[in-house]
Formats: C-alpha cells, sequence, structure tokens
C-alpha cells in the first residue's frame, strides 16, 4: 500500500465504525497561549475533553499535522539522528468525546493493526500505565490490563511507568493513563536472539511506537493538581509515517513514500547520495524532515521570524542549512528547490501546499541567502577569534556573543575550532546563555493564579455584534501577574459585548459599572481556549452582583471602520494586482490598519492610486452590511467567500459581505461602508520575500491626517508670503539654491588664490627655512589647496595654517619633502603638538598634516607655538 492508501484505510476503518472525518487543525495554534503548535491529534477538541463545549460529533477521527519542536513535547534535536522521530508528522487519531471507552478503542485498535494491516500478531507489545507513587498517587490501569489480555498473550503486555504511560497534554490540560502499541519489525534471527519485550521504549530503531491509546480522565491544573473530568474520553495517535514504515516493509521512515521521492530530490540538487556515510545520512535526513515542517508552517501563515511561533520555524531552517553548509557542501540556497517535490507528494492531501508553493519557495529562498551571508560574516568573525586568542581554548562568552548576536550555530563553532585544533570554553558558553535565558525568563514569566470559579453551569455568550452594553454576571476570574504587565485580573463574564482580540481585530476595551457606582477598568479583552477573557487591573468589591459592562463606543467604532476597509482594501488588491494576492495576516487597530499580502513585486505609485480609489469608490457607494452568522462552510465558499489557509473553521461559518466583497470573518464591522469616511494608504513595503505590506488609516485618523497636512501647508504658504503656487515657488527656490552653492564654490576658489599671493609676501626666514604660521579665512579644502600652492617648487617652506568655519577649527602642517628629509621633521608629530591648543587631533603624512578641533581661543597660541617648535 502506498501512504496514500494507508491513510484512506485509517480513515475509513473509523468512519465504518461511525466516526466523522474531520480536517487536520491547522499546525500553527493562533488562539492558545500555552501552546505553539498542535502537537498532538487531539488539541484542536481540547475544549470537549474538559467540558467547556458541547462536541457536535461523539466520534471524530483525522489525521493531523503535528510539530514537536517545543514545550512539553520536543523531539528537535533527535530528528535526523534517528529514523524514525520527525519534527512535522502526521497523527492518525480516533476519538471518542464522553462516548466509547477502553473496551472500544483497545478492540479496534487491535483489529486494524492486525486484520487490516495484516500486522503480524507476534510482533506486536502493549503497555499498561503501572500507577504512581508520587503526588498524583494513581493506581494501576487495571481496566485496560484485563481488556488487552482477552486479546495479547501476557508475555506481551509491558507494564510502564508515567514518563511512557501517562500522557499529558503540557503542563496543564486533559490527561490521563494509556496503552502504547509498540511494534517489532526486526528479522526473525534477530528476534531469536534478543526478545522484543526488552527492546520497548529502549530507543531501538526497529522497535518502536505505533500508537498511542490515552483514556482522558482527568485535568491537570495550573497549580499541579489533578483534577476528575466531567466524563471520560478516548484520545489515540497513530504515527502515520511509522505505520507506512511497518506496511512497506522497510527499516526507517526516510524509505517510505513519503521521504523518498524528497530524499531523491536532495541527492540530485547536492550531488550526494543517501546510504553512504553516518554524517551525509543524517544531514539528507535532517533536510528531509525539516523541509517539511518549515513549508506546512509557511503555508499556515507562520513565516520565519525573530520572535515566538516564527523563531521556532527559522531555527529549524537553519538547522537544516547548516546540516547542509556542513556535510553536503551546499554553499548556494538549496532548500527552496525541494518544494516542488514535496507540493507534488503530500499536495493531494494537503492542498495548500500546492497554492502556496510560489511563495513558500520564494520566503525559503530569501531564509537561506540571509542565513547564508550570516554563516559568511560568522566565520570570518570566527578566524579572528582563533588568531587573537592566547590560548588554546576560545573563550565562551565570546562564542556565544557569536550565537547570540550573529546567529551563528553553536555546533558549528565547536566543529570549526576542533578542525583547527582549538577548544570551545562550553562552560563559559553555557553559562553565558543561562544567564540570557534567566534574563528573558524573569521578563516574561507569567504567573497565575487558579481560577475562583462562581458559577458552574453558566454558558458564555457574546452578544457584541448587536450590544455595546449589557448586564453580565462574573462567572469566574483569577490573578495574573507578570513583570511586563504587572498585577493584573482575568475575568470571565456569562455573557458579554466585549469583542475579544482575534481575526487581526484588537480586543474591546471599555468598562464594568456596579451598583453602587464604581467602574472598574476593562482594558483589554482575548481568547483563550474557546473561553472570553477580560482584563483589569481591579476586582469589583462584590464579585457575586450584577453589573453593567460598557464597551469603549469610541474605539470600536474606529475599529470597526478600519476592519471593512481591510476587506474593502482585499478585494481592490486582488482586483488591481491579481487573484494571486491572498492575505497574508492583518492588524486592526482602532488607529490604523495593517494588511500582509502575497505579490511579489513592489506596488507602484499608480497602482496604490488605483487601490485606494477603488476603495474609497465603494465607501462613497454606502454598501449595507449583509451579515450572515451561520452558512454551512461549502454553501459559503461557493458564493465566493474567501478563507484564509491556516484558519480554522467551523462546519458553520459568519459571512460578511459589502457589495461583491464576501469573505469569512468573526470580526466587528460598519453597518455601512459610508461609515469608512475615506481610505488613506499611509505606507506600502516588503515584509519578507514575496509578502508585500500595507498600512492605512480610515475614519477620524483620515481626517486628522488631512487637516494636519493642510496646517503644514498653511504655514509652507505662509513662509512663501502666500505664494499662490507654493510648488512652483519651491521649485525655482531651489534652483536658485543650487545656483547660489555653485557661485560660493567659485568664489572660495578665487579667494584661495588670492590668499596665496598674500601669505606669499609673509613669509619669514628662521632658522634657514621659509616660515609662515597664520590664521586665514577659507575652509578646510581651501587650506589644503593654498598649502600645495604655495609649496610648489618650494624645498624649504614649513608652513602652518589655521582657520574656524562654523565653529570647526582645522590646523595644518605643510612641510617641504626635501626639508622633510633634511631636517628630520614630520608634519604629524606638529599637528599633534598643535591640535593639543585647539583641543583636536589629526594625523596625515609626513609632508602634509592636518588636525580638527572645537576650540577656536586655542588657534592664537597655537600659531605662536609653531614658531617656538620651529625654533
Ligand atoms: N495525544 C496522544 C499522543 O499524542 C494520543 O500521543
Amino acid at each position: 500500500m502506498n501512504s496514500q492508501e494507508i491513510r484512506s484505510k485509517y480513515l475509513e476503518f473509523f468512519k465504518d465504525k461511525n466516526h466523522k472525518i474531520v480536517a487536520s487543525a491547522p499546525m500553527v495554534i493562533k488562539d492558545d497561549p500555552t501552546l505553539l503548535f498542535t502537537n498532538s491529534g487531539m488539541n484542536q477538541f481540547k475544549e470537549f475533553f474538559l467540558g467547556n463545549t458541547e462536541p457536535k460529533h461523539l466520534r471524530v477521527a483525522d489525521t493531523q499535522k503535528c510539530l514537536r519542536v517545543s514545550g512539553k513535547h520536543n523531539d528537535l534535536e533527535e530528528v535526523g539522528k534517528d529514523t524514525y522521530h520527525h519534527t512535522m508528522f502526521e497523527m492518525l487519531g480516533n476519538w471518542s468525546f464522553g462516548d466509547y471507552f477502553k473496551v472500544e478503542a483497545i478492540a479496534w485498535a487491535w483489529e486494524f493493526l492486525t486484520e487490516v494491516c495484516k500486522i503480524d500478531k507476534n510482533s506486536l507489545y502493549v503497555t499498561v500505565f503501572e500507577g504512581s507513587n508520587d503526588a498524583d498517587q494513581l493506581g494501576q490501569d487495571a481496566e485496560a490490563l484485563e481488556l488487552w489480555k482477552k486479546i495479547v498473550p501476557e508475555s506481551q503486555i509491558l507494564f510502564g511507568n508515567k514518563k511512557d504511560n501517562f500522557w499529558e497534554m503540557g503542563d496543564q490540560g486533559p490527561c490521563g493513563p494509556c496503552s502504547e502499541i509498540h511494534v517489532d519489525i526486526r528479522s526473525d534471527e534477530e528476534k531469536a536472539k534478543v526478545s522484543g519485550a526488552s527492546l520497548v521504549n529502549n530507543d531501538h530503531p526497529q522497535v518502536v511506537e505505533i500508537w498511542n491509546l490515552v483514556f482522558m480522565q482527568y485535568n491537570r491544573k495550573a497549580n499541579g493538581q489533578l483534577e476528575v473530568l466531567p466524563a471520560k474520553h478516548v484520545d489515540t495517535g497513530m504515527g502515520f509515517e511509522r505505520l507506512c514504515m511497518v506496511m512497506q516493509g522497510v527499516k526507517s521512515n526516510y524509505d517510505t513514500d513519503v521521504f523518498t521521492p524528497i530524499i531523491r530530490e536532495i541527492e540530485t540538487i547536492t550531488n550526494s547520495s543517501y546510504g553512504k556515510s553516518e554524517e551525509t545520512d543524517i544531514a539528507i535526513r535532517v533536510i528531509a524532515d525539516h523541509i517539511r515542517a518549515v513549508s506546512f508552517s509557511i503555508a499556515d501563515g507562520q513565516l520565519p521570524s525573530n520572535t515566538g511561533a516564527g523563531y521556532v520555524i527559522r531555527r529549524i531552517l537553519r538547522r537544516a542549512i547548516r546540516y547542509g553548509f556542513t556535510f553536503l557542501d551546499t554553499k548556494e540556497p538549496f532548500m527552496y528547490r525541494l518544494v516542488k517535490t514535496l507540493s507534488d507528494t503530500m499536495g493531494k492531501s494537503f492542498p495548500e501546499l500546492k497554492s502556496q508553493k510560489g511563495l513558500i519557495e520564494n520566503v525559503i529562498k530569501e531564509e537561506e541567502n540571509s542565513f547564508l551571508k550570516t554563516l559568511d560574516q560568522g566565520l570570518v568573525l570566527l578566524d579572528t577569534m582563533i588568531a587573537s586568542s592566547k590560548s588554546k581554548e576560545i573563550d565562551g562568552r565570546k562564542a556565544f556573543e557569536l550565537y547570540d548576536t550573529y546567529g551563528f550555530p553553536i555546533d558549528l563553532t565547536a566543529l570549526i575550532l576542533q578542525e583547527r585544533g582549538f577548544s570551545l570554553d562550553e562552560k563559559g558558553f553555557d553559562k553565558a546563555m543561562q544567564e540570557q535565558k534567566n534574563r528573558s525568563r524573569s521578563a516574561s514569566e507569567i504567573s497565575k493564579e487558579d481560577w475562583t470559579v462562581l458559577s458552574k453551569d453558566m454558558e458564555q455568550e457574546f452578544v457584541g455584534y448587536d450590544l455595546l452594553q449589557t448586564n453580565v454576571k462574573l462567572v469566574k476570574y483569577r490573578k495574573v501577574t507578570s513583570k511586563k504587565d504587572g498585577e493584573q485580573f482575568q475575568l470571565v463574564f456569562n455573557v458579554t459585548p466585549f469583542y475579544p482580540e482575534g481575526g487581526g481585530q484588537v480586543g474591546d476595551k471599555g468598562y464594568l459599572e456596579a451598583s453602587n457606582g464604581t467602574i472598574i477598568y476593562i482594558t483589554d479583552t482575548k481568547k483563550e481556549n474557546n473561553e472570553i477573557i477580560h482584563f483589569s487591573e481591579n476586582l469589583p468589591d462584590n464579585v457575586t452582583e450584577t453589573f453593567k459592562a460598557v464597551v469603549d463606543e469610541k474605539q470600536r467604532q474606529s475599529t470597526e471602520a478600519n476592519h471593512t476597509a481591510t476587506h474593502l482594501l482585499h478585494q481592490a488588491l486582488r482586483e488591481i494586482l491579481g487573484t494571486h494576492v491572498e492575505q497574508k495576516g492583518s492588524a486592526v487597530h482602532s488607529k490604523y490598519l495593517r494588511f500582509d499580502f502575497s505579490h511579489f513585486s513592489k506596488v507602484t505609485a499608480e497602482q496604490l492610486i488605483d487601490v485606494e480609489n477603488f476603495v474609497n469608490a465603494r465607501i462613497d457607494g454606502n454598501l449595507p452590511l449583509q451579515e450572515n452568522r451561520a452558512v454551512p462552510m461549502q454553501q459559503a465558499i461557493d458564493a465566493g467567500a474567501m478563507a484564509l489557509f491556516g484558519e480554522k473553521y467551523g462546519d458553520a461559518v459568519r459571512t460578511i459581505r459589502f457589495g461583491k466583497s464576501i469573505e469569512l470573518c468573526g470580526g466587528t464591522h460598519v453597518k455601512n461602508t459610508g461609515d469608512i469616511w475615506h481610505f488613506k494608504i499611509t505606507s506600502e513595503g516588503a515584509v519578507a520575500s514575496g509578502i508585500r505590506r500595507i498600512e492605512a488609516i480610515t475614519a477620524n485618523a483620515a481626517k486628522e491626517f488631512y487637516f494636519e497636512n493642510n496646517r503644514i501647508l498653511s504655514e509652507v504658504k505662509a513662509l512663501l508670503s502666500n505664494a499662490s503656487n507654493p510648488v512652483k515657488t519651491i521649485t525655482s527656490l531651489q534652483e536658485e539654491n543650487s545656483k547660489l552653492k555653485k557661485e560660493i564654490e567659485s568664489l572660495q576658489k578665487d579667494k584661495a588664490k588670492n590668499l596665496k599671493g598674500d601669505l606669499q609676501t609673509e613669509i619669514q626666514s628662521l632658522n634657514g627655512i621659509d616660515f609662515l604660521a597664520k590664521k586665514v579665512d577659507v575652509d578646510a579644502a581651501g587650506i589644503k589647496d593654498v598649502s600645495f600652492e604655495m609649496g610648489q617648487n618650494k624645498d624649504n617652506l614649513f608652513l602652518v595654517l589655521a582657520a574656524e568655519n562654523e565653529g570647526k577649527v582645522v590646523l595644518s602642517c605643510y612641510i617641504s619633502k626635501e626639508l622633510v628629509a633634511a631636517r628630520n621633521l614630520n608634519a604629524v608629530t606638529v599637528v599633534k603638538e598643535l591640535g593639543k591648543y585647539i583641543q583636536g587631533g589629526g594625523g596625515g603624512q609626513a609632508f602634509f598634516a592636518t588636525a580638527g578641533g572645537k576650540n577656536a581661543d586655542g588657534i592664537e597660541e597655537a600659531i605662536q607655538k609653531a614658531k617656538d617648535y620651529l625654533r
């Protein structure tokens, strides 16, 4: 079976068992502060487990793109070194939300593996949670044990501890005991020598876990305690690439058809061959793995960057580039050339790879170019470090600086040092790294108290599309403390008019009014795990009463104008630049809007004007808002609504329509485009290769912009004595100015010529030398010209000149070359000596040197000293 067929078999199997097959959620997570990336199939269902949201289907199955590169589940450093770990992988999963439990989960897993996949029963091992003696005090999973005993010989059932058999999503969240299924794919000969049971969970590349069946029963709370969940659930995850390895009878995930086309392409591009040496094999596997992680992230809208999820992606890409650089000798960008093969092999199941191919290639190529530059610069810096090092051990702090400031990878530093017979002071490096981590940790650390829950059964409702104020009751609250924001409270209400930050739009601000008139300001609103969280600086005195919740209407209105304008801008760009334009990010604030989109060249000034005109025409057209809060997804797409890749949409979606602009959107909008008043672009530029950014303003901000411009124009006119055409007047002033500049230059030249004549007459003979020291009235260039001209045809001149121009003092010394030689004189020594009096320093050559200074009062003294010096 090829990988495509294996994937389908799995989904069909669970479809037959009444599971709803759903789409993979985006790999990059947008509204969960506890996770950057989807690290498991269950992430998108977290709220169902916790009981915060009711699922539509009690049984669900899918294949989920996962990335395990940060937080609790991080495999990054293993990847490439072994043959069965990945950064990005597909997790096949089936779920029960309070429906079936261990009986079915265990029976179906066994049925699928042994009957559908026909994996030899004797090569499978299952594990059962043995219980824990720590603070959690959990018992053995006797129920799972009994169930397994009915289908698997006891010799193939093993017990596991908390690390292997108690699965947790992160530091907080749903968790429970689990049973893993491992498969032994070694040859019979090897199996006879060493028992498979002894190799389970022992990092053996051919005795690997393929499926994990988690029995979700608990919620790990912020304070570390376990809370029993209201219902029992099943969460399973099978490594798709590992299943392919088993089914295709190969010994490594990288030998399955999921990876071989990419590996062949790497071999061609880098002129290497897989299977020749361990070192190049690791590099090839790293690249084959990382190109997937990076491409899928970019397709999900997460570009490499300097912070957060973007930084993780940048590091993954750099890790691959560096392996290529070091072991495959790739000195030019090459990763981007793999995107085509990836999109050919996986584009069918993940169409975003196909539609975003050009963008993914561009972004990767740009990153490669800039990192290769970094590597080049780093190599130079490292050379200097080696050359100037007094010992054979390179200072760890210096190496850290190279890593931290220039992004030069430390393992590359260590490797190069080793090749040159040097070593790295690793302790110093680790120390510097730790210090930096401590610094950034303490800056970002947030401590959260557990929620104080006032009411359990109230459903949260958002009424902010229709109302800007309403009566609310507190459902729960907690205190959070961070260095950045200090002490804050997070409040959750039963119903709220406050829009939580999302879809690019900022969260609402406003206030709560208690019955005694006390006001509690709401400083921001965000969504976390499907709950709307309101931030405030203090807590109401009486938390159980009813409050009037009021949204800051002004801010909301200007934000809405910007949000609607963003939709019109999107439409305009697709109309004017072409349908390759896709939204890549947006920020809708009350004061301005920002819109990032794919487009490969600068938007010209004419196009920008066309875009403004397009949007303004729709504003002038007074188009009414047509909102539909629950349209079936397919119907919305068929109607032409624009959906963004990397966004998670439910089955029913909300559509926002203004004339011909239709978007899937959860944000808030003006009732009529006329409310936007005017749209004005303030900037256009590049954010990354192939991604442009437009910033614009509307409504009051646009008014203020024009008022301000008008004020400036009035001032300009007044300065120009109320010229009727200020542009013309300024142009002629500029012309006049440049003419005057030229005249001054030529006058300066004349002046220097005249000066020469005057100075000739003042030369004195001192100790047989033609000497003159004098303050003159020319600029620095003039001083040089005069000195050189006077020195012509003279073998006996010692000339010191000084001048002051706009507070700057320049002092020069000219000594005829013959005199320099005959008397062992040096103009540099002279200007250094005399420079002291004008508070300056300088240099030059033995026959001519200058010093610049700032003390004009010292000129006379310097001239006097020149005479003394020569005497
Ligand atoms: N959530 C479980 C895992 O990721 C199935 O292993």
